[in-house]
């Protein structure tokens, strides 16, 4: 039994999945990268991160990055927030160009940012209260974020009471209270255990359709950018700048089940040919041998 599946080419679209193509492409752009690039000052010399980088974003669109180690990904995503300027381009967000900062964009991290002094209630009323948002009106549209992410039982909690799957989504909350135009994700799934993650997508994936959010997700796990975008942008190495968008074809909703499917598994293919290509995958390292070589494990 050594069968060969024969798999559909990931640019095959069933005609639901192409329509709702066509419906996203006619929605406005919230976010713009045109010509994009940022060079870093380091001691060995000039380091090019990203280099003419040009994508768009739709209203509601769920975009992911995916990338080798240090292609840029997290650089990316923090000029996007305003936390770091690109050195040649511009971003713009609604039409405007982004300078710093901005409630318009949500931030969720890989690592647990939240306030470990305050609860999880008073963490997603912090950006709303920054605001001059305060009283009883703002509180029950905090609660209303924790319900979203289901812990209201953990409103009066602090975050170190809580799991990492509910930290992040304590995280995801807070962020969703500024009511951004824009959510940016860099790996926030990352840290945690394969069936928390599993449960997490599916979360972030009901939430998303339940409100107005367009995200932009930058993961590691393949199978995690096919499960949740509509595009995926993979960003090359040496020098980084997109080296293909591709729309997936998995029509919605998504669920685990799809995992094994001809087109998810057709679009997994295309992206480990774009991340690992033939010649890197064949690549062995030089061990040195520690044990003796009639030794053997295999
Ligand atoms: N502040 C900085 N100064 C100098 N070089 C930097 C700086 N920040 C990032 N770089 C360099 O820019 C490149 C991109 O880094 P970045 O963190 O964006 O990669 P990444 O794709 O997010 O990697 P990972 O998948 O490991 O998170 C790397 O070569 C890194 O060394
Ligand atoms: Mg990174």
């Amino acid at each position: 039994m050594n069968e060969q599946i024969e798999l559909p080419s990931y640019l095959e679209q069933s005609p639901e999945v192409a329509a709702r193509f066509q419906r996203i492409q006619a929605r406005p752009e919230v976010l713009k990268v045109a010509n994009m690039g940022r060079v870093f000052d380091s001691n060995k010399g000039p380091v090019q991160a990203l280099n003419d980088i040009n994508f768009s974003v739709r209203r509601r669109e769920f975009v992911c990055v995916i990338g080798q180690s240090g292609c840029g990904k997290s650089t990316l995503i923090r000029i996007l927030a305003g936390l770091d300027q690109p050195t040649s381009g511009q971003v713009l967000c609604d039409g405007e160009p982004v300078t710093g900062p901005g409630k318009d964009r949500g931030m969720v991290f890989q690592g647990y940012t939240l306030f470990p002094w305050l609860t999880v209630k008073q963490n997603v009323m912090f950006g709303p209260a920054m605001e001059g948002r305060k009283g009883q009106a703002a509180e029950s549209e905090a609660l209303q974020w924790i319900e979203m992410v289901g812990l209201e039982k953990f409103a009066e909690s602090y975050p170190s009471e809580l799991s990492g799957g509910m930290k992040q989504r304590v995280a995801i909350a807070r962020a969703m209270a500024n009511q951004p135009r824009i959510l940016l994700m860099d790996e926030p799934f990352g840290a945690l255990d394969a069936q928390t993650r599993a449960q997490m997508q599916q979360h972030l994936l009901q939430i998303w359709r339940a409100v107005d959010a367009t995200i932009l997700f930058i993961t590691h796990d393949l199978d995690e950018a096919v499960l949740l975008a509509d595009r995926i942008l993979v960003l090359g190495a040496n020098p980084s700048r997109v080296q293909e968008v591709i729309e997936v074809p998995v029509p919605r909703p998504r669920t685990l089940d799809q995992c094994l499917s001809p087109s998810f598994l057709a679009t997994k293919k295309r992206l480990e040919e774009l991340i690992h290509p033939q010649t890197e995958r064949k690549a062995s390292f030089k061990i040195p041998r520690l044990v003796a070589a009639d030794d053997d494990v295999l």
